[in-house]
């Protein structure tokens, strides 16, 4: 044994090399100009509030956790325990992230200023938890998550009415899914990539690296008990999409968690669609928190999102909880959806 000098050559390791988000995070920062260490430290905010709400997923049939919490949110939908639990625990991450200046949640009728400093530049929008009905029945949940540059003043208080930006100012944009393991998708601009929490260790380790979705797949994803109320262009493309007609017939899945029908949607390729119907003129899903960050991966990872009219991330919103149809997948489905609105 000899003391190492400074010639000796690095130590090798003969086990693979893990790469844990904030490692990741940090070799884009020395990548990609405009990458601060204050973004990391933001991100870690992120990575640190779901593993506090995967820890109360996990125990949920456990605790008193599961259930209905008796208020009614913004939406008029029903808020579970959990909803307000993952909301409390993003809002508290981030508050204490000097480089947050507003965050505006699902949960929240109003954007919420931070405390930060008088330079924070950064804007965070969360669906705190998405699919939360599910929940009660062991069904996978997520959290989706976009962030934004504040468009005022830095030397200025922020406004609420910097959040209205189109999705296309997205500087990063992810989502956490809870399934039967725990995962983060997401991008800052350059590639989508995947982490799994290690459950062991408790860190976010990258598990898929530039995840890029298929030309065309297997699976369209619909609630179809709404598909004779939807416009007939819709219509035609399901028909279109079961007979074959786009070269293949697509099998059918839907588990009605936007998070996990996404997903499913960017690994495996197809297509998946909430379209507007007569009850839900303006779609369902809600375009700041939950279809924006999820059309700006889909983009990211070689996919398209649209609302029928136009992409997702061109949509100028008008108010922070706006509706919006989301219609999401792999070109060769995107292009055949397109080619039918272009003909209505
Ligand atoms: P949330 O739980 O945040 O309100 O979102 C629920 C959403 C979304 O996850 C899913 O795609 C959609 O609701 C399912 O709606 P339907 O029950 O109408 O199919
Ligand atoms: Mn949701
Ligand atoms: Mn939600």
């Amino acid at each position: 044994m000899h003391a190492q000098t400074p010639s000796d050559p690095a130590p090798r390791f003969s086990f693979p090399p893990l790469i844990t988000v904030q490692q990741h995070i940090l070799s884009e920062q020395r990548r990609f100009q405009g990458v601060s260490g204050e973004f990391s430290w933001l991100l870690s905010g992120i990575t640190l509030a779901t593993k506090l709400i995967e820890a109360k997923v996990r125990r949920a049939g456990l605790s008193d956790i599961l259930g209905v919490q008796g208020d009614v949110n913004v939406q008029g939908e029903i808020q579970q325990k959990l909803d307000v639990y993952a909301n409390d625990m993003l809002l508290h991450a981030l508050s204490v992230r000097e480089s947050v200046a507003v965050m505006a949640s699902e949960e929240n009728e109003h954007p919420i200023l931070a405390g930060g400093s008088p330079n924070a530049k950064y804007i965070v929008v969360f669906d705190p938890l998405d699919g939360s009905s599910n929940i009660d029945v062991n069904v996978s949940v997520g959290t989706t998550f976009s962030i934004l540059k504040r468009t005022g003043p830095l030397n200025q208080k922020a406004t609420a009415d910097e959040v209205l930006q189109a999705g296309s100012q997205q500087i990063a944009a992810g989502y956490v899914l809870y399934g039967s393991s725990t995962m983060l998708v997401y991008t800052a601009g350059n590639g989508v990539h995947g982490f799994t929490l290690d459950p062991a260790v408790g860190a976010y380790v990258l598990s898929h690296p530039n995840i890029r979705i298929p030309d065309s797949g297997p699976y369209y994803s619909m609630n179809e008990a709404h598909l004779e109320d939807t416009p007939p262009a819709y219509q035609r493309y399901v028909a279109g999409l079961r007979s074959g007609k786009y070269g293949r017939k697509y099998a059918s899945r839907y588990i009605g968690s936007m998070v996990s029908d996404f997903h499913r949607t960017l690994l495996k390729g197809g297509v998946f669609l909430y379209p507007p119907n007569t009850e839900r003129p303006e779609g369902k899903l809600r375009l700041l928190y939950e279809a924006n960050p999820i059309a700006y991966i889909a983009e990211h990872a070689g996919g398209m999102a649209s609302d029928g009219r136009q992409r997702i991330l061109d949509i100028k919103p008008r108010s922070i909880h706006q509706r919006t149809s989301l219609v999401v997948g792999g070109p060769a489905e995107m292009q055949a959806f397109e080619r039918i609105m272009a003909e209505t």
